[in-house]
């Protein structure tokens, strides 16, 4: 058994001391998206990330760093508020612990939050992209070194993201009357941000919004066999043209709860 197997042992044991419940789907909350409420859940649990064991803590702004486990008698829901990146030190694998621990509690799916910037010129900031693939530009992969413990050394990755899903996501976004993109996200590390040369290439490459999360992660869930679901609000223009303007956390943060409302409706559409 690797390291990180045993890692997410201890961190599932934190949370078998305090609940049983089995969880049937988590929703990972990106920036600006942390106070995500689902109606007609009930709360169960509120587990701080600092009392799982083996779990790392996340030290990004606007991540919260707790595990809220709420129910509707139908399904059992964790929302993952906080995730962990690569720029804030991070190996790829504790980058994915989250992912792996989930899938043990039970998550057969995973939904997929982030902050993007627009690399499609057809996009506004506050819009939202239905994720339908990804480019890992990262360089990490948190499968290299494992053994055969948490998954098939080589899983596929046609079908990343469930279409199953983006279809019932599309339904949804639709019958609340809120107009979705679909596209390619490319994962990068962070955490400066992309040249305009290089947000030029990504796009030349067929991505369609840039992020520092989710990439790491879908892999991860993809190997333990769960279905993701991705959306990214778009939070910037990083069309790299004459009239990129300078990028603020601020503007990140204002356009990322724009698009978190229609995030907030579409997934209380899918999930209730
Ligand atoms: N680049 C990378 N990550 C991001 C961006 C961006 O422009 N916007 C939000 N997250």
């Amino acid at each position: 058994m690797t390291e990180l197997a045993h890692t997410i042992e201890r961190a599932h044991q934190s949370i078998r001391k305090r609940t049983t419940a089995k969880i049937d789907a988590a929703v990972v909350l990106g920036s600006g998206l942390s106070n995500l409420d689902l109606s007609d859940y009930k709360e169960l649990h509120t587990i701080r990330y600092a009392d799982i064991e083996g779990l790392p803590v996340s030290t990004a702004p606007s991540h919260a760093g707790e595990l809220r486990i709420v129910s509707n008698n139908k399904q059992t829901i964790a929302l993952c508020a906080g995730r962990h990146h690569l720029y804030e030190g991070y190996t790829a694998q504790q980058v994915c612990t989250l992912t792996y621990l989930l899938s043990t509690l039970g998550a057969q799916t995973l939904i997929i939050t982030n902050a993007a910037g627009a690399l499609n010129a057809e996009f506004t900031p506050g819009d939202v992209m239905l994720i339908d693939d990804h480019i890992n530009a990262t360089n990490h992969n948190p499968l290299i070194g494992q053994d055969e413990t948490l998954g098939n050394r080589f899983p596929d990755m046609s079908e990343a993201y469930s279409n199953s899903l983006l279809a019932q996501a599309q339904l949804a976004a639709s019958s609340q009357g809120i107009d979705c993109h679909h596209g390619v996200y490319i994962g990068v590390t962070g955490p400066s941000l992309e040249t305009s040369a290089e947000r030029r290439m990504f796009s030349a490459m067929g991505a369609d919004a840039v992020g520092m999360s989710t990439v790491l992660e879908v892999i991860a869930a993809n190997h333990c066999g769960m279905n993701v679901l991705g959306l990214s609000a778009i939070t910037n223009l990083a069309l790299g043209d004459d009239d990129q303007s300078v990028d603020t956390l601020e503007d990140v943060l204002r356009n990322a709860a724009i698009a978190g409302e229609k995030i907030t409706t579409i997934l209380n559409e899918l999930l209730t």
